[in-house]
């Protein structure tokens, strides 16, 4: 017999309903391209009769704790686990998981030291079963996936989403479609997808001409579209908030910093925490604030100017045109959260300090703390205030960017030539194999 999860008490499962953030239709049902029908606006999950349910704060956190004792896959997922503020199912074995979320919050001892802010924590989702924040959203989108009866499913990535989605499809006994910029992914986001039986195409494009094209395929194909237009992804998302919460015995931080790719993370977080508030988990909402690159900066150029051709080596968040840039803005305003932009070689430096904690994460994550060190400096965090860097990736996502950095390739000449980054790089020795030879380095690297 499989083992019994816990249902929440007093919770009715949460039934709900798909509302335009443009002109605030409510539908019971949704286009295949996310869109509204009539302004073609982004949608977003509302849980109507939620309030009238019943749970308190303290009866949802019991609850939420309670799981974790249960050896059943939906209360061993890091994601469902808190799914009475998810879309409902109606058997917990619908869910298709790889026990997603459940990733640690560290301390960040040395980077608290290098910003002057003591109370410094990343809480890294590049430890989930695909390496990246996309399994929590994607145990979710790929789930209703499967109940709505698609065979197919696709996504426009720069390589997170498609490892990701191909893994959950390939769990759940779907095929997967993956739309990715020719040249511009790394390696290890690729392999994974293949290995995962996904159809990759590599598209003579960049990531968003790739995300133009899948929104045209999906009105033409019977092919569920998997990026982070899908509201259903945003919900999984959202659990990185309620897990962070939960983590600081719901005592929000003052700060918590993202970085802005395609604005589908920022916007599931800042969802997540009025709902939080809203529901009375939490008395008061921490600032989220975004971290573009340099070289991607569509969010800062939008509350500052225009468009954007998007140019970084943080591949992941290499995106010129993001699809949820008004939930992005909506949740900065509701927040008073902050949005900022860190150049290659602050990318580069903040992900090797962050690799010398014996954390990692690949570079697109480490815009955090490289855009933590620029809002200190503006004296928007205060070194007194508590703040939570989301690593989105891991360290092993993109070992080109370590290794050119690390040998002092990253960078043309004179860029990166600075002591900061000679200090951090530790390129590998190669040596005659006599003890003498390794003595000697050791000695020298003790000096
Ligand atoms: N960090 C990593 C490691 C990512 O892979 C992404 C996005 C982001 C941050 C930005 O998140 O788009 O929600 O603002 N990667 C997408 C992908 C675009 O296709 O894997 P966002």
């Amino acid at each position: 017999m499989p083992p019994l999860s816990t249902s929440a008490p007093g919770v009715r499962q949460a039934a709900f309903r798909f509302r335009c953030i443009g002109c605030g239709d409510l539908s019971e049902t949704a286009r295949q391209d996310f869109r509204c029908s009539h302004c073609s606006d982004l949608l977003e999950i509302i849980y109507p009769q939620r309030r009238e349910a019943g749970a308190g704060p303290q009866d949802l956190r019991d609850t939420w704790r309670q799981r974790r004792l249960s050896q059943s896959a939906v209360d061993l997922s890091g994601v469902w686990r808190f799914r009475d503020l998810l879309p409902a199912l109606e058997r917990d074995e619908q869910a298709i998981t790889l026990r997603e979320g459940n990733t640690p919050l560290y301390e960040l001892p040395q980077c608290a030291r290098i910003t002057g802010v003591p109370r410094l924590f990343a809480k890294h989702q590049g430890l989930n079963p695909t390496g990246s924040f996309k399994d929590a959203g994607m145990t979710v989108a790929a789930t209703f996936a499967r109940l709505a009866g698609f065979r197919w499913v696709a996504c426009a990535s720069t390589g997170n989403t498609s490892a990701s989605m191909a893994a959950y499809a390939a769990r759940g006994g779907m095929r997967s479609l993956v739309l990715v910029p020719d040249g511009k992914i790394s390696w290890s986001k690729l392999s994974q997808a293949l290995d995962y039986g996904a159809v990759t195409c590599q598209l003579r494009t960049d990531f968003d001409g790739c995300l133009r094209l899948l929104q045209e395929l999906v009105l033409r194909a019977p092919v569920y579209q998997l990026n982070s237009i899908n509201p259903f992804r945003l919900e999984g998302q959202k659990t990185l908030a309620l897990e962070l919460m939960e983590q600081l015995e719901w005592q929000p931080p003052e700060h918590i910093i993202v970085p802005g790719g395609n604005l589908g993370n920022s916007s599931a977080i800042g969802k997540a925490l009025l709902e939080m508030r809203d529901l009375g988990l939490i008395s008061r909402l921490p600032k989220l604030s975004v971290i573009q690159a340099e070289g991607a900066n569509a969010l800062v150029r939008t509350l500052r100017e225009a468009a954007v051709q998007a140019e970084t080596r943080a591949t992941a968040i290499r995106i010129g045109n993001p699809a949820s840039w008004k939930k992005a803005v909506h949740v900065l305003d509701a927040t008073g959260g902050a949005c900022e932009q860190v150049t290659e070689v602050e990318i580069a430096q903040a992900k090797a300090e962050i690799g010398a904690e014996g954390i990692g994460c690949e570079p697109a994550s480490a815009v955090t703390l490289a855009g933590l060190k620029k809002l200190v400096m503006q004296g928007f965090v205060k070194p007194e205030e508590s703040v939570v860097l989301v690593l989105t990736g891991s360290l092993l996502k993109d070992p080109d960017f370590t290794m050119e950095f690390h040998r002092g390739d990253l960078f043309k000449d004179g860029e990166g030539k600075n002591a900061e980054l000679n200090r951090l790089r530790r390129p590998p020795i190669v040596l005659d194999a006599t003890l003498d030879e390794v003595m000697r380095t050791l000695e020298k690297a003790e000096r």
